[in-house]
């Protein structure tokens, strides 16, 4: 998938003005964990009780830009409508912080569009505050190295944190509460994309979900009694899966992804009252995907906060998957994702002149 910033200016509804007046513009993509985060140990800095590790994927981009203006109040659109009550209180709150980091506090417009569904288990709020981190952190002219962004984008979401960067990526839980916690708790790349496997992602719902994944993991973590056991197994997942990325073994790669997915679902389902995210549809897939291996194909499944499927495979074998998952009838529908890039600006809200300087220079994807 391509952007060019004249794309961008025209998805993201403003007419009046092209992306430089816009501000600082960013694009991150979604990231989908073959190792859950699920539980924080620290609610206000986003401490995550287990470390992490995912994919970023090439597919649903957010693109998100921050122009500083002279306001009393932060203005955010989002899909060209614009933002209020709660969506609105959650960038404002992200942009106090960003505010308190550059010692300024000058309002804010932030104009973002999701090019896939929102809140519907395919990490929107993964892209959307990678992205938002990204550009907001241009716009106030903080310096942020890579690791620093991600501290900052896992303040939006903690899984915002590892959509700054591209391909395997794992977020250190960290050591220690307050300071110490928050310093050592980043996410960073870990190699092995040379991989290059297919997530087949079967969409049975776009709808948003019931129940959002921050309360789900706050109820998992403080009632289910399976919680701790899924912790514990997690980190042990988490060492052995970082074993075969570095192996670049994908089968067993995909057994870690399912068995530790698998394990959350049980933690919520046990949850009390019980979380449910997994419907009929999400069932029909995983038996498909029992089907495929049955078969000899590598295809393993995983699932976020919500009914869809996200199935891994060799890019090889993603047409058979695919044809598999469609083949089920008409309540589901596919998109095949690969590796995708870190969050990074397109523009920085300079001049055309110096944007164009930029592009040429391959600032744009
Ligand atoms: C199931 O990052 O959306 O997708 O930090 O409260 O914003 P907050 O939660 P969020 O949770 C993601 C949960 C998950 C697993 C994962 O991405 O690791």
């Amino acid at each position: 998938m391509t952007f060019s910033s004249a794309s961008i200016a025209g998805t993201v509804g403003d007419t009046a003005t092209g992306p430089t007046e816009e501000g600082p513009t960013a694009v991150a993509y979604p990231n989908i964990a073959l190792v859950k985060y699920w539980g924080k140990r620290d609610e206000e800095l986003f401490l995550p009780v287990t470390g992490s590790l995912s994919m970023t994927l090439d597919i649903f981009p957010t693109t998100t830009s921050v122009r500083v203006i002279d306001g009393r109040r932060d203005v955010v659109e989002f899909n060209g409508v614009a933002a209020t009550g709660a969506a609105l209180a959650r960038i404002e709150t992200f942009l106090d912080l960003v505010r308190a980091k550059a010692g300024r506090s000058d309002r804010a417009r932030v104009v973002t569009s999701n090019a896939g569904p929102t809140g519907a288990g395919l990490a929107s709020s993964a892209s959307g505050f990678a992205a938002l981190a990204t550009a907001a952190a241009a716009a106030y002219e903080l310096d942020l190295d890579p690791r620093a962004l991600s501290r900052l984008a896992r303040r939006g979401s903690g899984s915002a944190s590892r959509s700054i960067f591209g391909g395997f990526v794992v977020w250190h839980a960290g050591e220690g509460e307050g300071v110490a916690g928050d310093e050592s708790s980043y996410a960073e790349p870990i190699g092995g994309d040379e991989l290059d496997p297919a997530l087949v992602v079967a969409v049975v719902n776009q709808g948003a979900k019931a129940v959002s994944s921050r309360v789900a993991m706050r109820e998992t973590t403080a009632t289910s009694p399976f919680y701790r056991p899924w912790a514990e197994s997690s980190v042990l997942d988490l060492a052995e899966m970082r074993k075969a990325v570095a192996r670049r073994d994908l089968p067993a790669i995909g057994e870690i992804a399912e068995r530790n997915a698998l394990g959350m679902h049980a933690t919520m389902l046990t949850a009390r009252p019980g979380i449910r995210y997994l419907s009929p549809h999400s069932i029909a897939i995983l038996d498909a995907v029992l089907a495929l291996r049955a078969d000899g194909i590598m295809a393993y499944a995983t699932i976020d906060a919500g009914p869809n499927v996200k199935v891994l495979c060799t890019r090889g074998d993603a047409p058979r998957v695919n044809a598999t998952l469609v083949g089920l009838g008409d309540f589901v529908t596919t998109r095949t994702a690969h590796i995708g890039p870190g969050a990074s600006l397109t523009t920085s809200g300079a001049t055309p002149t110096t944007l164009g300087a930029q592009l040429a220079a391959g600032g744009d994807r």
